[in-house]
């Protein structure tokens, strides 16, 4: 299902129909309410009993049972433009544990998906390996990702500022799928994210794990449905990444 709605995106990418703005700054193509649709309807005939909380659409978290997080197309920005750093992100989670996580970046080529307590994979070229994080030992020598949206000017949270300065290089995908799936890969040491939307935080919290990192909420507490945002490492720096975002 994350596959297929991968394809579709693939088949799309340079015609993405109508777009709309659906608050400021924040679009949403026809493309993604497709992938939403497609990806509704997969789990509503295997699983009509599951609830579904979705990017576009809405939903609900089931108390007592599973609950899909949906994000049919992660990087809408970039998927406007063309731009291969696009995905569909897809999870599962019982209580606030992610027990099963998809993200397909059909423009790369990549497949990614994790099991709790079964490891996280990479697909590419007909190929399945396992992931494992980087060995990075020191703040000032990681790679770190996040997502700078400038806030329309205002400015970013200091503790976020003294960690992207603290790291060595910076990446801003637009795209938090992919970010994360780029770290349980090993190609970043560090992931900030300070939103609190799952469908997007989901994904890497499952991914890293299985892949041998960390990821809690802004404060170092595991992350949960209602976290206001994410803090992923390669486990070695998330201590000192948590004392450099608190340390004012
Ligand atoms: C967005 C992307 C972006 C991140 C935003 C997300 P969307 O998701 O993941 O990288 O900075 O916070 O909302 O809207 O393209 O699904
Ligand atoms: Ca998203
Ligand atoms: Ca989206």
């Amino acid at each position: 299902m994350t596959r297929r709605a991968g394809e579709l995106q693939l088949s799309r990418y340079q015609n993405p129909g109508e777009v709309r703005e659906k608050a400021p700054k924040d679009f949403v193509t026809e493309v993604d309410l497709l992938c939403e649709e497609l990806m509704v309807n997969a789990i509503g005939e295997r699983y009509p009993d599951d609830a579904i909380l979705s990017e576009e659409r809405g939903g609900s978290v089931s108390e007592s049972g599973r609950t899909w997080l949906l994000d049919p197309v992660d990087g809408t920005a970039n998927f406007m433009k063309a731009n291969p750093m696009f995905c569909a992100c897809v999870s599962v989670i019982e209580g606030d544990s992610v027990t099963h996580a998809a993200v397909a970046a059909p423009r790369l080529g990549d497949m990614y998906h994790a099991r709790a307590g079964g490891g996280a994979y990479r697909e590419s070229g007909g190929r399945e390996a396992r992931l494992r994080v980087s060995d990075t030992k020191r703040l000032e020598y990681a790679i770190a990702g996040a997502d700078l949206p400038l806030h329309g000017g205002k400015p970013q949270d200091p503790g976020v500022d003294r960690v992207l300065f603290g790291a060595w290089q910076l990446r801003a995908l637009g795209s938090a799928g992919i970010r994360g799936a780029w770290l349980a890969a090993g190609y970043l040491d560090v992931s900030v994210g300070t939103r609190n939307t799952a469908w997007d935080y989901a994904p890497t919290v499952l991914l890293v794990s299985e892949a041998g990192g960390r990821a809690t909420d802004l404060s170092g507490e595991p992350w949960s449905l209602s976290s206001e945002g994410l803090i992923a490492t390669n486990a070695v720096l998330h201590d000192e990444v948590l004392e450099t975002l608190h340390s004012a």
